[in-house]
């Protein structure tokens, strides 16, 4: 069942850039049939546009949106730990990937992990084939997580998650640090309070890879036009 090998996963989601996720988070409107509508919603813009968006919902709603179609739209699960077998109340990467997922999130802020359980979890998900989009509050963090090769790396400030201010204007110089000093065979994302094209076509313009989002779409009044909005300037 888990791949002997312990190289990065390659897949062709990490060649068309930029890369675009959505993170459902454990918001109320991206729960249960709420995170499907929305996440058919992802696949209709990522359809039309003839792109990909990177999905991550809620574990227990990963295997009713990725049976509903993820080719467009490759689901990834907001976090796994270590083990398998004697292991109550834990989500395996085999179980992850069983359900339908193709990645995993791992040390949001809101998820923090110790340096060396963020090198043992990617390399769990490595020998289950599964990618892994590392989170990073710091260039120094982020560095200390690209000696574990990750697939991913994304770049959010903790304080501006949520906030509305984005990354892009409060911090543009740490994204060309990130991007400077993160060598390009991980790819480069940044995230943190991106609200509309203007955070994202200023991100892109900085050299990051690609570009996370959350409350911008999930909390919307019209997720659909936002999410076309950020994926036009993609
Ligand atoms: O995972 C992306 C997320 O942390 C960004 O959140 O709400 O600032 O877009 P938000």
């Amino acid at each position: 069942m888990s791949r002997p090998e312990t190289a990065p996963v390659r897949d062709p989601l990490l060649e068309h850039l930029p890369i675009m996720i959505i993170n459902f988070k454990t918001y109320e409107e991206a729960t249960g049939e709420r995170a499907l509508a929305l996440a058919r919603i992802c696949r209709s813009v990522a359809m039309r546009f003839g792109k990909r968006i990177i999905i991550s919902p809620q574990f227990t709603d990963i295997y009713r949106i990725a049976r509903d179609g993820s080719a467009h739209t490759p689901v990834f699960a907001q976090h796994i730990d270590d083990g398998i077998g004697k292991f109550t109340g834990s989500i395996s990467p085999l179980a992850v990937k069983e359900a339908g997922a193709v990645g995993t999130l791992l040390n949001h802020s809101e998820r923090r992990l110790p340096i060396e359980e963020i090198g043992k979890r990617i390399k769990a998900a490595k020998a289950h084939g599964l990618m892994s989009l590392c989170f990073a509050d710091s260039i120094e963090e982020s560095l200390k997580i690209e000696a574990f090769a990750p697939e991913m790396i994304a770049y959010e400030p903790p304080e501006l998650v949520g906030s509305g201010i984005s990354v892009s204007t409060a911090r543009p110089s740490q994204i060309t640090d990130f991007v400077t000093k993160v060598a390009p065979s991980v790819r480069r994302l940044v995230g943190a309070g991106i609200t509309n094209a203007g955070d994202v076509a200023k991100a892109l313009e900085l050299g990051a890879d690609g570009w996370g989002v959350s409350s911008a779409f999930t909390k919307a009044k019209d997720p659909e036009t936002i999410l076309t909005e950020l994926v036009r300037v993609s």
